[in-house]
């Protein structure tokens, strides 16, 4: 039995995460989509939105399983008997800092490897910040995140402006 774990912020989910979450869960029996809840930051989303938000966005693929986590990832990694974690690079900005976090992760946690996927080359422009960033300043972002949860993105800008 394969589980692997997909952790993030996801203030909010991309086109760019989906892509991973897709391709990743078609080589695991069970993907966890695992949200950091963080409580030093100040996201635009809760913890429990992005949540919904990723469940809108995944409803289509069975096998993934949507929640959050505190505390060390690794910790998380072993409650959920989880082989693997995944993670997806753009470039090469996203390299350096992803295999610093894979070594250090297996220091903590001997079981804890990572599995990179490229994202498709339409995705690697997209992150979080820049869906905000655009939508803050009233930009078309209509083609970074699914068109199922535009709409509530926009609100909460709106919200927050
Ligand atoms: O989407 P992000 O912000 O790039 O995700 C980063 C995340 C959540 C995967 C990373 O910050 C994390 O794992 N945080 C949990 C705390 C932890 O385990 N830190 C040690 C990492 S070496």
């Amino acid at each position: 039995m394969s589980i692997w774990v997909y952790p993030g912020s996801f203030d909010p989910i991309t086109l760019g995460h989906e892509n991973i979450i897709e391709r990743g869960a078609r080589l695991c029996d069970t993907l966890y989509v695992a949200v950091l809840d963080n409580p030093n930051k100040s996201p635009l989303f809760s913890t429990d939105e992005k949540i919904e938000l990723i469940k809108k966005c995944t409803s289509h693929i069975p096998n993934v399983v949507v929640e959050c986590f505190n505390g060390l990832l690794v910790d998380y990694v072993k409650d959920i008997n989880a082989n693997v974690i995944l993670r997806g690079i753009r470039n090469v900005g996203d390299y350096e800092y992803e295999q610093n976090m894979s070594v250090l992760n297996k220091k903590l946690n001997e079981n804890a490897d990572t599995v990179f996927i490229c994202a498709d080359p339409e995705f690697r422009c997209i992150s979080s910040s820049s869906v905000k960033e655009i939508a803050m300043l009233g930009g078309d972002f209509s083609g970074l995140v699914n068109e199922n949860i535009f709409n509530e993105i926009n609100n909460q800008i709106t919200r927050r402006k």
